[in-house]
């Protein structure tokens, strides 16, 4: 074998080699990340294989930039797109606050879709040699990753729209709209087939702007209650855009990377969807959005109002306090002062206890997150499926910024439009206090009858303020 020839096969085992080693340590970084314990050794692992990764790719163009022009524009284009990515991805994660996460995850599916269709164009448009038969698998991988790609890139444009508040959270209802997501699958199969016989450039451009607006119509048709399940979902479809882009790139690290992150995402959002008591399929179809039915206030009854001072009286005379918090307490970052009441009330003797309800906030885990930086000790804060049988005989539940995730419709109205979701019971409490701005709604857009019960009081204002306000007067 001449020189000319062992170079380049050489380079690209080794490159293959790092790629093995770096699928493994992406393997072992998602089973750390699965327990609290081992998160960090997680992180470890998935920031080395990504290294490994990196610098198996550079070395590899490196090879095949050596004395030629298309390799060195190769490089070149690696060395700009590696400095310009880094500084604005090094930019975002530096300023994202904890709250934003979501929209900018989101954001960053919308890059993969988006590559995985840049991919598929450039595999038509730079077709390979190849016999007959497997052209034709050449041209299906080419039509399903820029489908699977297109789906991706507005799909997630709309969740990051979403979650932003650029759009609002209520699921778009266009009449048919099951008829009108079945009738673009069924197109696009007879696409997929017409282009495997005869590989026409127009058909990619019909298949990208169906799948555009395919991406568009699911996710705009899903309401804010379940956008949870929607970003793991999407982050799904992102893997295996990646798996379809590798299989194109014919890069066996993206192949695996691709359908480990497709085949985890999907789990977790099945996982969410059974913690949610929600149907996979419906929501993943985008049909689980019912309007949200705006009931004027009047219809749920007077609401009552309560001052920090009176809280503070309540809570000194409490035995037991239950403290739920949702997104408002992420947003009022009231987490420190939140510590120091369960502090001071337990220094006091009374029982305090967290209860965390698998979506409260953003993001999953984001409770926890919070909490564990402001010092609150991990054998006090209970789960959901934990604390909602102790939440009958508990003397005081503060309900922190949450709504949503302690709306007795949930429990009690089956027309509700989150009626099945499970929430904490915390109106079986002997007194509530909720603490937030306003009357307005949650971020699924429904009124919270909770408000209005005998007794459930509003102690309105931003929570860190009010938190502090009830330390004072302590
Ligand atoms: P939400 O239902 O969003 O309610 C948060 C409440 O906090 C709002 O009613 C708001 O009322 C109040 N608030 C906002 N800023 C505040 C401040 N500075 N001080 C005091 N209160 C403030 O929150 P939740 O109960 O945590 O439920 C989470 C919702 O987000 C669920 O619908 C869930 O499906 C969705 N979601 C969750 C995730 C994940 S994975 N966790 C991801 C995406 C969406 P005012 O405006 O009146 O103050």
């Amino acid at each position: 074998m001449s020189d000319t020839v062992a170079g380049p096969l050489a380079a690209e085992s080794i490159a293959g080699a790092a790629y093995i080693v770096a699928a493994l340590l992406f393997i072992l970084s998602l089973a750390g990340l699965s327990k609290h314990e081992k998160a960090r050794a997680g992180v470890i692992y998935g920031i080395a294989g990504m290294m490994i990764a990196l610098a198996a790719t550079v070395w590899l163009t490196l090879q095949g930039a050596w004395g030629t022009d298309h390799g060195l524009t190769g490089l070149t284009l690696l060395v700009a797109a590696v400095l310009v990515g880094g500084a604005i991805g090094l930019w975002r994660a530096r300023v994202v606050e904890m709250t934003g996460m979501p929209e900018l995850i989101a954001l960053l599916h919308s890059f993969v879709g988006l590559a995985a269709v840049l991919v598929g164009w450039n595999g038509h448009l730079e077709s390979p040699k190849l016999s007959a038969d497997l052209m034709a698998v050449h041209h299906a991988e080419v039509f399903i990753g820029v489908f699977i790609g297109a789906v991706t890139f507005s799909g997630s444009i709309v969740a990051f729209l979403k979650l932003s508040a650029r759009m609002k959270s209520s699921p778009l209802m266009l009449p048919g709209k099951n008829a009108i997501n079945l009738g673009a699958l069924a197109t696009f199969i007879a696409l997929t087939v017409w282009y495997v016989n005869d590989s026409q450039f127009w058909l990619l451009v019909v298949v990208t702007l169906l799948a555009l607006g395919l991406g568009w119509h699911l996710v705009a048709s899903i309401g804010g209650g379940d956008m949870p399940v929607v970003v793991s979902m999407l982050n799904s479809y992102s893997g295996w855009a990646a798996a379809a882009a590798g299989f194109l790139l014919n890069n066996d690290l993206l192949i695996i990377t691709g359908a480990l992150v497709g085949s985890s995402g999907a789990y977790l959002s099945y996982i969410m969807c059974k913690a949610m008591n929600r149907s996979f399929i419906s929501v993943i179809a985008g049909g689980f959005g019912i309007p949200a039915l705006n009931k004027a206030d009047a219809d749920d009854g007077e609401h009552r109002e309560i001052t920090a001072q009176e809280t503070a009286e309540m809570l000194t005379n409490a035995s037991s306090v239950v403290i739920t918090p949702g997104y408002g307490m992420a947003v009022a970052q009231a987490q420190y002062p939140v510590a120091e009441l369960a502090h001071q009330l337990r220094e006091r003797g009374v029982d305090v206890k967290f209860g965390i309800h698998p979506v409260a906030g953003r993001l999953p885990g984001h409770m926890n997150v919070l909490l564990a930086e402001a010092k609150v000790p991990y054998d006090i804060v209970l789960e959901m499926d934990e604390i909602n049988d102790d939440l009958d005989g508990t003397s005081v539940v503060l309900v922190i910024g949450a709504n949503d995730t302690v709306n007795p419709a949930a429990a009690e109205d089956p027309s509700s439009p989150i009626a099945g979701m499970p929430v904490l019971r915390v109106w079986e409490a002997d007194n509530v206090v909720v603490f937030k701005r306003s009357m307005a709604a949650g971020y699924a857009g429904v009124q919270n009858p909770l408000f209005y019960r005998d007794n459930s009081q509003m102690l309105f204002g931003d929570a860190k303020q009010r938190v502090e306000d009830i330390l004072r007067a302590f």
